[in-house]
Parts: C-alpha cells; structure tokens; sequence
C-alpha cells in the first residue's frame, strides 16, 4: 500500500511524482531502509513531501517546514498553525541546537482563570473553546528555522500543504478522531466547516476540501510569519476568538517569539543523549531514568520481563515525582539544580527495593497529572547529515475545537498544560505545583522529547512520539530496545509498551505485553495495572553503516519516505 493508490488532486500527485520515492506504510517492511535523505511522520503524504523536497536539494530543515505544513493540512487533530512545538537539530557540522515554539499564556491570562468564585475547577474551561488556548507560536518556528537554515524559497515549502488543504484523502486515524469529537466539533464552532460532515460518519477513503486553510497558507507562503503575527490572519484570530469569549490581544501576538535553548545533553553508557531542555520536562525524565538504570544491567533481563517492568517502572515513579514537584518555564520559576543531576537520580535510585513502592510512599505529592493525547512527532536526516526531531502539538486532539473561521485551523488548548489549581488540593488532597502555575507570558510544562542520539561521535537515532505524560516512558522504550536489547529500530518501535507516572499508582499497559505468569509476579510485588490500547505512537530513524533506517511506528498511519 502506498499513498499513490488514494484519492488526491492530481496536480498534487504531478507535484511529487516527479521523483521517485519509497514510500513504506509502518506494518509492511520489517526494515526500511534508505540510502541518502528520509521523514519519517504521522502521515504518509506529509513524509512524501518531506522526502520530494530533500529529494530537490533542500536540507532537512527545508523539510522539516514542508512537512510540518503538510501536516496542519492533512493531520488537523495535531498538525497546526494555531498551536506549538519542539525542534531539536544536529548540523552536520555536529553541532546541535534546540528551538522552543512552545505556545505562551495570554498576557490577560491569570493564575485562577479557570476557577470558579468557589475555587472548583470549572470543567472544560481549559480544554474547550477559546478561552483554552495559548498564543500560537508554529508559524513563528518554522519562520526562524527557515531564516536561519532555509536553502529554497519559503513559499516553495508552503506550497504542498496549500495543494493538500485543497482536497487530501481521510486516513484510519483522522477518520476515526473526526467521528469521535464530532459533537464537541460541532458544539464549539456551531457552524458548517471542513471537517463537519452533513450527514453519516467518515469514513477512510473520504475526501476533506478545506479551503480556508489553502487561502490562509498562501497569505502565510507570501508573507512569512508577518499576516501571522502582525497582519490579517492575527486580526481575524482575535476578532473570532473573542466573539467565543477569549482574550487575545495584538500584543500577544506581537510580543511572541520562539526561543533557541541549548540542549539538554548527558551520556548514557557509550551514547551521547541529545534531548529536550525545559519548559519540556521530557528530556529531564530521560536524563533521571536512565541515570537510574545506567549501572543495573538492564540488557540481561530482556526487554518486557518482570524484572524489567519492575525496575523502569519504579524509576518512572522517581522521575514523575520530581515532575509534579518542581518543574516548569524556567523564565519565571527557579528549577533546582538538582533535578538535572544524574547523581541526584543515582541516589534516588537506590530506593528501588524488589517490591513495588506505593505512590503515597513519596514525600510532598503536590500536582494531579492530566494530560492529554494528540500531538505529532517527526524525524529528518538528510544527505549532507543534517537531523531534525520536531514535536508539534495543538495539546488535545483538534485543540481547544475551535476551527477559526475563514482560516481552516484548529487553535489549541494548550493552556491546560499548566497546573490550573495551584496551592488548591484537590479531591485527593493534592495540591497543583507553584512552577507550572499560569503566568502572563509564561510557557506551560510539556512532555514532548524530540531526541537524537550519538554513538562515537557519530548521529546514530532521532525520535520523538506524542502522548501527553506518555512520550517521555515511549521514547525510553524505543531507546533502551535499540541500546540494551540490540532490536533493529522499526521492531523497537513496534514493540508493546508500559508506563507508570507516579500518580495514578498504575502500570498503563498495552494488551499483550506480559503473559499471565509475568503479570502475576508483578501483581506479588504490589503492582497494579491499566489497560491502554496505545501507548505513543513513534517515528524514529537509525542511521548506521552509511544507510538511514526507518522506523514508523505501526501504531495508525505513521510512514517513512525517503531515497
Ligand atoms: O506538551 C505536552 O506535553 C502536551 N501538550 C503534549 C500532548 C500530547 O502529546 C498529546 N499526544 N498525543
């Protein structure tokens, strides 16, 4: 199956054929491999145009911005303009630099905002409609990426994403999420628009024209970031947004500007681990767990033993717990430094008995963990060695489900990602941290762990995976398959997964992971479980022996492209 047999508008498939590229859906080919350049995302037409321009000469950055195009047309549950992200880059020079597009608070926002005069939490104030988003900041990344790195023109990287806001074809994923928020998609824009059907169900197969979004990327392909942040297209969010009860203002749209960070790097025996720094707690729950793990000898147990589980499980606990401590943008709350000290978790470590620690076992719980799941990963390396990990999220699927109108995308709920009840406990007595309380300006926590690995020196693995709270234990999994249990990456990827976050004090297992015997050895160490059907949903590269190796994950409709 390639994406060539579905319904796309013919002068689009003119567009990207004029090369040819393998396209591999992620539960055909047990390895993919690719000799020069490959994208690897949550879309198989998104990879396509990746791939076609690295295919033209354009470097991986010029294909990080036309995949992330791609995908606010044809992903509309977590592709965005209305939303955020994460890139984190290696020049072949080997150099490696982190952009920070992370979405800010309004400067109306305020720190009980979504509080009723009782200090409840009113339900859905920070999730739906308006009032739920953050002041977007996509378009300003991508713009910053371009200028500093771009070697094609701007609009040539918009382009196929106007193409596809013209008419793409529906995948499984889109079709099933269009169906399962259609009543909030319909309740919160209360007006006919692309992705509300008129009558039945969609189904995959159907095709979606929004062109709303088409005009707007053209605005966006002829001006840059500048219609975004200072013309028409910010005009008309604050004018939409408010009429729905939000509080923009031209300020905050003026004032926004995405921030180059330096990585957070460590070592993890023999590799070099390249990841995400604050306000991303993601890269500091890989630094803490596998600091935990670095001295036991994790590859002897094998990868889903109850050996296994246990120990990653109760070093999960230690790093979430910190999480909810004392974590957040560091521009407005001072991070102790310990939290980015391997030692620090080397110590905590040894707290690990054989038996299962109860979360309430953990001193000061402060902060409920809700987090939700729709957000997009993709890796890029091209021929020059040039990498690109890129995590970009709306937050929930379709965001706050607030479509703009007259501009086809979605803005997102991002706001949620902060501790909207700090100091307040809440109905299990847990009262929401002081570093992720709203602020004016600041950045909400995230989880998102776009990573790149080293070995020798050398690029050896870039991933990244959605999955709200999730990710971090994801991209762990997929990193301690390839490093402790030698899996090739597209069957790290594919394995089944499990996660525990402190708070609720359960393992989230997908269904077959253990056997029965495995389960009840965990149950005798005082484990309890929780089934989830996914865990993540992961596009990652291995770059070994001068070939690039795919591996999307089989989990939807994640494809690699490359040549
Ligand atoms: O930044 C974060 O951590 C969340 N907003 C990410 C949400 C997410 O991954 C949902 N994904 N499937």
């Amino acid at each position: 199956m390639s994406f060539f047999n579905r319904k796309v508008p013919e002068a689009f498939l003119f567009l990207i054929c004029l090369t040819t590229i393998a396209c591999s859906p992620s539960n055909e080919d047990p390895q993919i491999g690719f000799q020069s350049g490959a994208v690897s995302s949550a879309q198989p037409i998104a990879s396509e145009v990746g791939a076609a321009v690295l295919q033209k000469g354009g470097n991986a950055f010029d294909a990080a911005i036309a995949t992330q195009f791609a995908l606010a047309a044809c992903l509309p549950n977590a592709g965005n303009l209305g939303g955020g992200g994460f890139i984190l880059l290696r020049e072949s020079s080997g150099k490696t630099r982190f952009l920070d597009f992370r979405e800010t608070a309004p400067e109306r926002a305020y720190r009980d905002m979504y509080l009723d005069s009782n200090s409840h939490v009113i339900v859905g104030a920070s999730t739906l409609g308006p009032r739920s988003s953050g002041v977007p900041g996509t378009v300003d990344g991508l713009w910053k990426i371009h200028e500093e790195y771009g070697s094609l023109p701007w609009s040539d990287l918009v382009q196929p994403a106007i193409q596809i806001a013209k008419g793409y074809t529906l995948l499984t994923r889109e079709s099933y999420l269009a169906n399962k928020y259609a009543k909030n998609l319909e309740k919160q824009n209360g007006r006919p628009f692309f992705l509300l059907k008129d009558k039945g169900k969609w189904s995959p197969g159907d095709s979606v024209f929004n062109t709303d979004l088409a005009s707007t990327l053209r605005l966006i392909a002829d001006s840059g970031r500048t219609t975004f942040y200072r013309g028409s297209i910010r005009n008309q969010i604050i004018r939409e947004t408010s009429l729905k009860g939000g509080f923009f203002t031209k300020n905050d749209f003026l004032e926004y500007e995405s921030r180059w960070r330096d990585p957070l790097e460590f070592t993890y025996k023999e590799y070099n681990i390249v990841t995400a720094p604050l306000p991303s707690s993601g890269g500091i729950g890989l630094l803490g767990i596998l600091s935990i793990l670095e001295d036991r000898t994790v590859s002897d147990w094998g990868p889903h033993s109850p050996r296994t589980v246990h120990e990653v499980v109760e070093a999960e606990k230690i790093f979430y717990h910190q999480r909810a401590l004392d974590l957040g943008d560091p521009d407005y709350y001072p991070v102790p430094e310990h939290l980015l000290s391997k030692d620090f978790y080397r110590n905590a470590g040894k707290e690990i008995s054989d038996m299962a620690r109860p979360s309430s076992a953990f001193k000061r719980p402060k902060m409920e963990l809700r987090e939700s799941v729709e957000t997009t990963h993709v890796s890029i390396a091209d021929k020059d060695g040039n990498l690109v990990a890129m995590t970009i999220t709306l937050n929930g699927a379709y965001g706050s489900k607030f479509c703009v109108p007259g501009l086809g995308f979605f803005m997102n709920n991002e706001m949620d990602d902060f501790s909207i009840k700090p100091g307040v406990p809440n109905q299990y007595g847990l009262t929401g941290g002081e570093a992720n309380a709203i602020e004016p300006g600041k950045r909400m926590l995230s989880s998102m762990t776009p990573t790149i690995i080293e070995k020798n020196g050398k690029p050896y693995m870039v991933l990244g995976s959605p999955g709200g709270s999730t990710i971090i234990t994801t991209v762990l999994q997929v990193i301690l398959n390839v490093l402790e249990f030698g899996m090739p990456i597209k069957e790290a990827v594919d394995a089944k997964r499990y996660h525990h976050q402190w708070l609720p004090d359960s393992i989230w297992m997908e269904p077959g992971l253990l056997s029965g015997d495995d389960s009840m050895e965990l149950v005798r160490k005082g484990h309890a479980f929780k089934k989830e059907e996914i865990l993540g949903r992961v596009n990652a590269l291995l770059l070994k022996e001068g070939k690039i190796y795919a591996g999307p994950d089989r989990r939807w409709d994640n494809a690699a492209a490359g040549y």
